[in-house]
């Protein structure tokens, strides 16, 4: 016989566990226009979102039509099991999932399992990258988010449960030809190693308009300062304040694009661990070097990595504020903490920010786990080693962002990490991998997770391939050359010279476009480079082969998946398609309607897939039927404030066409406080049935930096 007393224990026992154990029911809040959130357990005090310190852009996100929930929300199902957060979201037989993190290999993400880990990329799409972002899209249109600071475990269609909805076909190896390995999942499934974590849904008719919500949630994409879109060299690491001079001076010989240079180690009087304080032999009067190099319209940027060094005057501040492990001798500062950032801040604005330093390239705040700071480091704010390591390269971005955004003033850098939430801040993720193809599929994965990614060029073995890469540099976030250990310049490789400068060149002239396109970024969330799976008309359906059994290479029977992988947009109207060393000739898949060559205007096809072999000289580049492209004539530098350059409007095939042109002072945040202009440029056919153009005035008293003279070009005879 049981007692009254344990009756009554036994009851609160079920009624504590059993919810947890039958799972738990989400109250999904619509806190934005097609935005829902839901918390699972008890939240932690750090996530992902409040790191980056994101401000949603609520007027953006209004504009948007409105969404549904995408699934009954009783599908969402969600357990604490062991101190750790189990969730489940339904997936449908078509659906395909994109994101999950800065993929080098992948764009397809559904059937893979990753554990989302902040790491530098080892070459396999587990998860461990340098940007893990715990965000999936799906072809379905809409996106999901899980904001926790943690190494999440992700099952992207993999697992099959007992009670799954949709359940696999039973099927016999020994007969049946279509036995697989990984039979059909029909869920996502999550595992949260905490007791609890915040959740998001972004809705939405498209994959698109689900990243525009998540963009926009995150305050809209960056839009850098026009001189951030220029060419930029990093010069090799020890080079004094004349040798740069020097380098800034070769590229004017060579006529050659430069708005600014990254200084590499050897601009601290110790690196590895950090000073942050300029190495007089090297550099004995900061502040000329960078006012002189300003004065040609260079800017310069730092690099450097967080950890401080015990001969720096940071160091005593710090001491008490870092973590129990080191890097490499160096302190971790607890960035966690405001009395640190404040001691940062006062150091690097004294003698950097106010030397005239334009930005900052923030290195190793990624990885490698055999000197980064191990997991069970401490930091004096109570966060965990793990929890640091989600967030760290969030929080120095947000950190070094705002010291800039005080003083009105746009910055444009680097970093080897990031996470969720990162679309506003002002930072491009580059690595030290370096596989050409790669880092193409990098870009086109950098679209779904709000993030901006440089396939930086910095040695080849070949000309060919030092122009294949320079090529697809110039189409991308940053147009960098990383010198820093192989001294090389754009002209390294004389036989290809010409065809380097051309397509830097032909950056610069399209940096009316490219700035549009940024533009869109931060009022509409729509990526500037993007997946060919956001594009709309893009019918081409993943293909799935049946593996051939084979005892040796694929003895489980695994499917083989194509995806598109080397092609994407930039902006609206132009799709790149990088090659690569070796290629004569390659496939590109057009998307719905007519597209037209870039550079001579002739009709390539529509909805297919074409065979082009351009030669080595060019990118193949195309633009869509009535696609309109902003152009300038060539500059080796951006814009200055004030200065007025002639514009050159394209227009490509046979429809008529529109196009927004965005401007405005291209140094400053006065756009946020509507300091920018929207010119409308129109194309349309006259009575006889020929492309006439025409361009809005621009409004009286608002940053617009073109002259009125406009050169058109139709470009399809
Ligand atoms: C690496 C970084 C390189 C370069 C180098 C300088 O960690 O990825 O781009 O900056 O450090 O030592």
């Amino acid at each position: 016989m049981i007692s009254k007393f344990h009756f009554i224990v036994i009851c609160a026992l079920l009624a504590v566990y059993c919810p947890q154990l039958k799972g738990q029911e989400l109250k999904w809040t619509e806190i934005e226009n097609g935005i829902w959130k839901a918390s699972v357990g008890e939240s932690e005090d750090i996530s992902l979102l409040q790191a980056a310190d994101i401000r949603p852009k609520v007027n953006a996100l209004d504009k948007l039509p409105t969404a549904n929930f995408p699934f009954p929300e009783d599908r969402v199902k969600t357990k604490i099991v062991d101190g750790k957060t189990y969730l489940q979201f339904p997936l449908t037989r078509e659906e395909q999932i994109y994101g999950l993190g800065l993929n080098f290999k992948t764009v397809h993400q559904r059937g893979r399992i990753m554990q989302l880990h902040v790491d530098h990329y080892g070459g396999r799409d587990d998860g461990r990258t340098h940007a893990p972002v715990p965000f999936y899209v799906s072809s379905r249109g809409y996106g999901v988010l899980i904001d926790a600071a943690r190494y999440i475990t992700v099952y992207a269609g993999t697992g099959i449960r007992v009670d799954a909805d949709d359940k696999p076909v039973l099927r016999d190896r020994n007969t049946d030809p279509h036995w697989q390995a990984q039979p059909y999942s029909d869920a996502v499934e999550i595992l949260v190693p905490a007791k609890g974590t915040d959740v998001y849904i972004y809705g939405g008719a498209t994959p698109m308009e689900a990243v525009q919500r998540y963009n926009l949630y995150n305050g809209g994409g960056y839009i850098p300062p026009k001189w951030g879109l220029g060419f930029t060299q990093r010069v090799p690491t020890l080079y004094s304040q004349e040798d740069i001079a020097q380098e800034a001076q070769e590229f004017e010989d060579h006529d050659f694009p430069l708005d600014f240079i990254g200084v590499e180690p050897g601009w601290h009087s110790m690196a590895y661990p950090c000073t942050f304080e300029w190495d007089r032999t090297r550099f004995p009067d900061p502040k000329k070097f960078n006012s002189e190099l300003l004065k040609d319209g260079i800017r310069t940027n730092l690099w450097l990595n967080p950890y401080v060094s015990p001969v720096g005057s940071l160091y005593p501040k710090l001491k008490g504020l870092s973590a129990s492990h080191t890097v490499w001798n160096g302190i971790v500062p607890d960035l966690m903490l405001a009395e640190t950032r404040d001691i940062f801040k006062e150091h690097f604005v004294q003698n950097h920010l106010n030397l005239g330093v334009s930005g900052y390239k923030i290195d190793e705040v990624d990885g490698f786990d055999f000197w980064i700071w191990p997991d069970v480091a401490t930091f004096p704010s109570g966060y965990s080693g793990e929890q640091m390591r989600q967030v760290y390269g969030l929080l120095i971005q947000d950190m070094t962002a705002k010291w800039f955004k005080e003083r009105n003033q746009r910055t444009y850098g680097l970093v080897r990490a990031s996470n969720a939430g990162a679309s506003s801040l002002p930072y491009v993720i580059y690595n030290d991998y370096y596989s050409h193809k790669d880092f193409i599929t990098a870009l086109v994965n950098s679209s779904f997770i709000g993030v901006l990614w440089t396939p930086e060029v910095r040695a080849s073995k070949t000309a060919e391939e030092w122009l294949r890469r320079m090529q697809s540099v110039c189409f991308s976030p940053m147009a960098m050359l990383n010198a820093w250990a192989d001294g090389t310049k754009p002209w390294s490789f004389p036989e290809v010279e010409a065809a380097v400068r051309d397509v830097a060149n032909l950056r610069m002239r399209l940096l009316p476009y490219i700035y549009s396109t940024f533009s869109q970024y931060h009022f509409e969330g729509l990526p500037p480079f993007r997946a060919m799976n956001l594009v709309e008309g893009f019918s081409y359906d993943q293909q799935v082969a049946e593996g051939e059994l084979d005892s040796t290479d694929n003895p489980y029977k695994v499917a083989i998946k194509s995806e598109i992988k080397d092609q994407y947009m930039m902006g609206d109207n132009i799709l790149v398609a990088p090659m690569f060393e070796g290629e004569k000739e390659r496939k590109v898949i057009l998307p719905k309607g007519k597209w037209f060559d870039f550079y001579d205007g002739k009709f390539v096809g529509e909805n297919e897939v074409i065979t082009v072999a351009p030669g080595l000289e060019k990118i193949p580049l195309f633009v869509r039927d009535g696609g309109i492209i902003p152009m300038r004539p060539v500059q080796r530098q951006a814009p200055k404030l004030g200065e007025k350059v002639d514009l050159i409007i394209r227009h490509y095939g046979t429809s008529e066409g529109e196009y927004t042109l965005y401007d405005d002072d291209g140094l400053s945040f006065d756009f946020e406080k509507g300091q920018f202009t929207n010119v409308e440029i129109q194309v349309k056919k006259d009575r006889k049935g020929k492309l006439v153009g025409t361009i809005s005035s621009p409004e009286k008293g608002k940053p617009y930096s073109y002259n009125k003279k406009v050169t058109w070009e139709f470009k399809t005879k």
